[in-house]
Order: C-alpha cells, then sequence, then structure tokens
C-alpha cells in the first residue's frame, strides 16, 4: 500500500514535470518575445523595406494614404493571435506580380528580411538566430502581447 501510494506521487511529479518542460520549450521555440530574428537581418530588411514597402506604408511604418501603418498597438492588436507565418502570406501578396523574375523562394527570402525589420520597428526583441523563411518554421511564431 505504502509502495503503490509512492509510486503514484512519484508517477504525478513526473507528469507535472513533463508537462513544464514542454511548455518550457513550446514558448522557447513558438514565442515573437524570444529573439526570433538578429539585428543584422533587420538592417538589411530596412534596405529591402525601403525599396518595396515604404511608398505606402511609409519610411518608419506610420502608414500613408496608400497604405496602412505596420507598427503600432491597432497593428500588433490586430495580429495577436497568428503567426509571423501568416504576416509573412500577408506581405506576399503585397509584392507585384512578377513570377518570372521572383520566385516563391526568393521572395519568401526577402520576406523574412523585411519581417526582420518590422518585428525591430515594433520593439520586439532580436536574438542569435535569423528569422527562418521556412514557412513550418514561420507559422510556429505567435504573435501576442508580451509574457508576464
Ligand atoms: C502599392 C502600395 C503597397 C505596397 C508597395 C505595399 N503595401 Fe502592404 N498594404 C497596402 C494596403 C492598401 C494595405 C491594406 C489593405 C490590405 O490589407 O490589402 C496593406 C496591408 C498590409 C499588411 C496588413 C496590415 C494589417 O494591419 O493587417 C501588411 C502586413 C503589409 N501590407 C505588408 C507589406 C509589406 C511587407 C510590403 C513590402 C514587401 C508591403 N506591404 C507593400 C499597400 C501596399
Amino acid at each position: 500500500m505504502k509502495v503503490a501510494v509512492t509510486f503514484s506521487v512519484a508517477l504525478a511529479l513526473f507528469a507535472w514535470c513533463v508537462v513544464r518542460a514542454q511548455e518550457a520549450a513550446g514558448g522557447a521555440a513558438a514565442s515573437i518575445w524570444k529573439g526570433v530574428y538578429t539585428e543584422e537581418q533587420a538592417k538589411r530588411g530596412d534596405a529591402l523595406y525601403a525599396s518595396h514597402c515604404a511608398a505606402c506604408h511609409g519610411p518608419t511604418l506610420k502608414g500613408t494614404e496608400m497604405g496602412p501603418p505596420l507598427t503600432g498597438s491597432e497593428f500588433t492588436n490586430a495580429w495577436s493571435g497568428l503567426t509571423v507565418g501568416d504576416l509573412l502570406e500577408r506581405s506576399r501578396a503585397m509584392l507585384p506580380e512578377d513570377p518570372g523574375k521572383m520566385g516563391r523562394q526568393e521572395q519568401a527570402e526577402i520576406l523574412a528580411e523585411i519581417l526582420a525589420f518590422i518585428l525591430s520597428m515594433n520593439k520586439y526583441p532580436a536574438g542569435t538566430t535569423g528569422l527562418s523563411h521556412d514557412m513550418q518554421v514561420l507559422k510556429q511564431i505567435k504573435i501576442g502581447p508580451k509574457p508576464e
């Protein structure tokens, strides 16, 4: 009897640890607050943003008559609960249709740099690993309010 009780306590403790470890791993891989791009990438993205997006969204992302702001709480709240992958898909639609000139892969590479810049302008922290252009990875990065 005593053995059984000890065993179930141990089992409960083990289960709790597994859940905590999963939470930690999931959070680390999936939050926009964990440093999902690098400073250098954002700098490269700045130049690309200037040539591809600034005409409509403004040089400081505050928006123009041609396009809405890509910074500020209205923007980040609207995207809360979605992912950086969704943001990339949305942004892809902004690039001029020119399939002969730029393949999907090249588009994704350019957009990942631009998104790094947009994230930096929205004060999400930079990290040591660059933002991937792999949709599978980007779909894991949740946009949302800063965790407590
Ligand atoms: C020709 C003007 C124009 C250009 C260039 C342009 N956009 Fe846009 N963008 C818009 C307009 C207009 C909207 C709002 C209507 C819509 O969502 O289609 C928008 C919406 C967006 C949204 C959604 C905003 C929100 O609040 O949900 C994102 C993200 C975005 N653009 C990113 C980009 C990126 C990144 C680039 C550069 C690769 C870019 N756009 C280039 C005009 C433009």
